[in-house]
Parts: C-alpha cells; structure tokens; sequence
C-alpha cells in the first residue's frame, strides 16, 4: 500500500477474467471500465487489461486491473503468464451454453494449480453466469450452487454485460474478499 497525500492509501489488485471464448469476458471488462456495450464480437488476442479506480472509503482508492484472457483454445498455456500476481479471478460461462459450463471445472483448476496469495492461500473467485438476459433454456440455478459447493467457489453471479447486470456487485464481492485475505 502506498499512503499518498492527506494519509490516503493507495491499493492495487490484479483480477483475472477468465472462462471460454465467448461468453463475454471483454464485454463485462468493458461493461465495468466503460460502461459501454456492444453486440460485436472481436475475439481476444493474448491478453487485455483495463482499469477502474473506486474511492472504498474516506482514506483508501483500489485501482482494480482487469485482465481480460484469450478464452480461445489456441492460446491455453501462452495465456497462464498472465496470471501472476493476482489476487482474485471471476470465472465466466455463458449460461446459454452449457460447454461453456462445462469448461469452468477445466478454467478453475487452471487457475488454482497457476496462481495463489503470496502466504499460498486461494485466491477469490466468483462465478458469473453471464447473459442472462437471454430468454431461452439454460443451466438450472441449483446444478451451478451444487457446483460452487463441491468446489470452494464462495459466490455466484447471473450477470448481464448487455444489461449491466450484478457486474458491480461481482466485482464489489471480489474487492470485500481481497480485503479479508490481507
Ligand atoms: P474471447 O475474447 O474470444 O475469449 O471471448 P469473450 O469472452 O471476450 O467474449 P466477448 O466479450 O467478446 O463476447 C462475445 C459475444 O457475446 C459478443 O457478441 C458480445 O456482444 C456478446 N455478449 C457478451 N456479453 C453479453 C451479455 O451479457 N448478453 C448478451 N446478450 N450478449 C453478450
Ligand atoms: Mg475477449
């Protein structure tokens, strides 16, 4: 932490986002840094990060540091070096698609296995179950808390990019988190 002028501290925190192509990864960093959408879709090379800065109370302003993965295949293990240093990760599937859900088991061991808290504890993560606003079959609500459950996933989200939908209670969640692991 650094204390700046007039005793305010400073933070940062890297929060990866990560999950398959797809499933609105970009959208929500943009959602959240922006406050833009758009319906195009340009797939992620490598690696983006974006940043937003929240006054969190009278002496303390987190810069959080977004990164936005590649969720394509193509880029699996390039993209892990990106993963050091952060502090917490939201995980994202699209609810209208279940591979996507599917693949979070594969997305949660890969971030468990490449990344921990400086003391080797786990990082937060928190489950988004994004473009909600689709009206159409999706993966039932008690199938994705059995698999927060089962593991260690502390929260979960229905989230809208589109909508801007529980974004900033997701990310809200993850700074709470970060605070109480320090
Ligand atoms: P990669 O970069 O390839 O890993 O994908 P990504 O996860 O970054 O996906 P991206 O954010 O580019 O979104 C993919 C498509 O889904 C785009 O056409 C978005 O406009 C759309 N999309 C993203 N979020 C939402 C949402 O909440 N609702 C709806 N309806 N569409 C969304
Ligand atoms: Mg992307």
């Amino acid at each position: 932490a650094v204390l700046g002028h007039f005793g305010q501290q400073e933070l940062l925190f890297k929060i990866l986002v990560v999950g398959d192509y797809g499933v609105g990864k970009t959208a929500i960093v943009r959602r959240y840094t922006e406050g833009k959408f758009s319906s195009n879709y340009k797939t992620t090379i490598g690696a983006d990060f974006a940043v937003r800065s929240i006054d969190w109370d009278s002496h303390t302003k987190i810069n959080l540091q977004l990164w936005d993965i590649a969720g394509h295949e193509r880029f699996g293990y390039m993209t892990r070096v990106y993963y050091k240093y952060a502090v917490a990760a939201a995980l994202v599937f699209d609810i209208s698609r279940i591979a996507t859900f599917r693949s979070v088991k594969k997305w949660l061991s890969n971030l468990r296995e490449t990344v921990t808290l400086p003391d080797g504890s786990k990082i937060p993560i928190v489950l988004l179950a994004n473009k909600c606003d689709i009206k159409e079959p999706s993966i039932p609500n008690e199938q994705i808390i059995k698999f927060c459950k089962e593991n260690e996933i502390g929260s979960w989200f229905l989230t809208s990019a589109k909508e801007n939908m529980n974004i900033n209670e997701a990310m809200h969640y993850l700074v709470v988190n970060v605070l109480k692991s320090k």
